[in-house]
């Protein structure tokens, strides 16, 4: 009877304990084997990072990977929910069979700036349902986005921008209509450098705070709905030479949080209204430069006193 009793007692200890420490230890295995798959460049293009340096390097089993360099987990579950491997110099291919996706409760993922060797973005990508920051930029990914994205309903941010190298990523017009119209939650949309060659959908999140679409190959007019976001703070739809819009009449919504808009390069045909100067209070950073603009500067523009750079030339 004793001896059952104990035998009970052991059993349930060796329960109790593997099960607290077997997410641990699966999660350094996966990071580990991660790791492995990439390696260290030391002569790697950072040149969007103040201080580049090789996180993965010191991760190592004498510790637990909860203390690792851009690893941080929940206090509670233990569940590894943020790794953020930026500017770590890390080159090599993320595979569809890459342990990283057995990270399954990361709520953030930075990989931006590093190099992936042209591979595509794995639809793998689209399996982390916790996801709310999703960094990839200026890491040198090609190919189609996959369509996986947009269910990541749960996003906050998402940054895919790349250095306009001949628009070697891709999302398609179908792909850019379901992203605005899943992704309910964004705050942050960075798609910069993507060849989208579409025109702009109308629906938009509206907690959105930072839209940038340069350089995208959009075409069309500009829907004057985005610049009733009530929340926008920058907007940057430049440099898209196919893209046309008309500056809204009446009151901007956007126009009190409004902080920097970059319009460069789109082609407006127009004269600039004298209401602008009366609504964009807030605005920093101002930029229509080779815009089409026509007739005279009005002398509203006097009131943007917040104003640091303005740029009307051409
Ligand atoms: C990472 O890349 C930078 C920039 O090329 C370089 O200065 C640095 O030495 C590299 N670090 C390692 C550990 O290779
Ligand atoms: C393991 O990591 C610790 C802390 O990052 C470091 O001090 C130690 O040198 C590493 N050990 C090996 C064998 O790399
Ligand atoms: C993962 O897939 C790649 C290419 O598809 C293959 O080369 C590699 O051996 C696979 N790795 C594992 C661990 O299965
Ligand atoms: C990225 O890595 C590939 C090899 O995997 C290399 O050919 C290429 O030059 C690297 N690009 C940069 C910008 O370092
Ligand atoms: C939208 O998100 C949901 C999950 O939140 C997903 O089931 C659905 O497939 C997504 N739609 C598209 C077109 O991606
Ligand atoms: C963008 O992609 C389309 C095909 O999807 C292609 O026809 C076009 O040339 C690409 N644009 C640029 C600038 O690469
Ligand atoms: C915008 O999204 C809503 C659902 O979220 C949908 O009912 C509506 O038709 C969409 N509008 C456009 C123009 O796509
Ligand atoms: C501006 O905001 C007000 C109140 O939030 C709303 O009723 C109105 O429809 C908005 N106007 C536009 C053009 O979106
Ligand atoms: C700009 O738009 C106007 C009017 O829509 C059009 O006539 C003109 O050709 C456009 N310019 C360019 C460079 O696309
Ligand atoms: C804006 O500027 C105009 C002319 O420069 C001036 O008459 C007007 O009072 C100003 N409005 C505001 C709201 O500051």
């Amino acid at each position: 009877m004793g001896y059952a009793v104990m035998l009970l007692i052991v059993f349930l200890c060796h329960e109790v304990s593997s099960i607290s420490i077997l997410p641990h230890k699966h999660q350094t295995i996966s990071l580990l084997k991660f790791k492995n798959t990439l390696t260290i460049d030391p002569s790697a293009d950072t040149y969007y990072c103040p201080k580049p340096y090789p996180k993965t390097s010191s991760w190592n089993m004498s510790r637990d990977c909860c203390s690792w360099d851009g690893v941080v987990c929940d206090d509670i579950t233990g569940h590894v929910i943020e790794l953020d491997l930026s500017c770590s110099n890390l080159t090599g291919t993320i595979d569809s069979n890459s342990s990283l996706f057995q990270l399954s409760h990361l709520q953030k993922l930075d990989l931006s700036s590093n190099n992936f060797s042209n591979s595509h973005i794995s639809p793998e990508f689209g399996k982390f349902s916790s996801l709310k920051h999703l960094h990839l930029s200026y890491s040198y990914f090609s190919g189609q986005i996959p369509s996986e994205i947009s269910h990541l309903s749960k996003l906050h941010s998402l940054r895919l921008s790349t250095i306009y190298d001949g628009k070697k990523l891709r999302l398609t017009t179908h792909d850019f209509k379901w992203l605005l119209q899943n992704l309910t939650q964004l705050r942050e949309l960075d798609l910069s450098g993507i060849n989208i060659s579409s025109t702009i959908p109308l629906n938009f999140s509206s907690h959105l705070t930072t839209l940038k679409l340069k350089f995208t190959g959009l075409y069309g007019i500009i829907p004057e709905s985005i610049f009733h976001l009530p929340n926008l703070e920058t907007l940057d739809l430049s440099s898209n030479y196919e893209l046309g819009g008309y500056f809204p009449k009446t009151k901007w919504n956007s126009s009190a949080s409004l902080i920097e808009l970059d319009l460069s390069l789109v082609n407006f045909s127009c004269n600039l209204l004298e209401s602008l100067g009366y609504h964009l209070t807030s605005l920093r950073s101002l930029d229509l430069a080779y815009c089409n603009l026509r007739g005279p500067i009005p002398e509203s523009l006097s009131n943007l006193t917040r104003i640091e750079y303005l740029y009307l030339y051409r």
